[in-house]
């Protein structure tokens, strides 16, 4: 990747920066320059991506925290903000995938934790300070599953209906402080989230193509980032259907099922 002058000596925090779509956001900001700190709870998987990019000459650290328990989060963004400098970007990417059909209420809890408290918990431990420089920008994984509601998803697919609305609140909250807030709408990326037959049925996007979409759309201060173009235009497209139509169509669609890896 040719470095962008944009994520020179930047300080920037991904959770969920050991895996997927976070790991591949991690290495190509650090490949453009950026410091990265990345958030996450396995310590094999974050010491691998952490030395990876050490490897390839990049300045990254890691810290060992829970996005779903504030006061880790507070601890891991204090750690960054010593041995990084003040947090530039944040970017909310860790998440979990379960199936909530039949609906079970500790593992709906653990979703709604993990993928909305993680988000809204990075904001809080990160805003402070980048509205004191008046400065910074705030990036969230949603999905475009949080557009519409999907077969065996509930939960997940609200999950991410609440982060998109969260981050578009505290966009209009922003105002002309100088924070930049970017809302990302993933269709099926390429990552251990995803099962074997959701590959097999193609059409996905890689973890490296989702990380330059989203570092570029970082850069140029988009407010939302869709991609595949095709999966975007359908959600959007249903989701402006009459609700008996729109569940006819959603009925339908290939069934988003748990992978063992994510
Ligand atoms: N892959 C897709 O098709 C797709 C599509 C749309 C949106 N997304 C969203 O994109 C984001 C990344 O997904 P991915 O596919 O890259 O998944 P992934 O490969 O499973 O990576 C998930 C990352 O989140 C971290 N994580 C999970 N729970 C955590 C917690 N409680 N505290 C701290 N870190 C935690 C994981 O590390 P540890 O397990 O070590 O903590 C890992 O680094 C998620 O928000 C997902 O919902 C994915």
């Amino acid at each position: 990747m040719i470095p962008h002058r944009f994520w020179d000596g930047k300080s920037v925090i991904v959770t969920g920066g050991s895996s997927g779509i976070g790991r591949a956001v991690a290495i190509a900001v650090a490949a453009s320059g950026g410091r990265v700190g990345i958030v996450s709870r396995h310590a094999e998987r974050q010491r691998d991506t952490v030395e990876a990019i050490r490897a390839a000459g990049g300045t990254a650290a890691g810290e060992i925290a829970d996005v779903a328990e504030m006061d880790d989060m507070a601890r891991a963004v204090s750690a960054f903000e010593r041995s990084l400098g003040s947090c530039d970007v944040a970017i909310a990417c860790a998440g979990i995938h379960r199936i909530s059909w039949p609906l079970d209420p500790v593992t709906a809890t653990e979703v709604i934790d993990v993928n909305v408290k993680g988000c809204v918990h990075l904001a809080a431990a990160v805003l402070p300070a980048m509205l004191h420089r008046r400065r910074g920008h705030l990036c969230g994984i949603a999905s475009i599953a949080g557009v519409v509601g999907l077969p065996g998803n509930a939960v997940y697919c609200a999950s991410k209906a609440a982060i998109i609305a969260f981050l578009e609140g505290v966009r209009l909250d922003a105002g002309d402080s100088g924070i930049q807030v970017t809302t990302v709408f993933p269709g099926v990326v390429d990552t251990p989230m995803v099962t074997q037959a959701e590959r097999d049925a193609g059409g996905l996007v890689s973890a490296t193509e989702a990380a330059r979409i989203i570092l570029r759309s970082i850069e140029r201060g988009r407010a939302e980032a869709w991609f595949p173009t095709r999966t975007a235009i359908a959600a959007r497209a249903a989701r402006s259907l009459p609700p008996l139509v729109r569940d006819w169509f959603l009925r339908r669609q290939p069934r988003l099922d748990e992978a063992d890896g994510g």
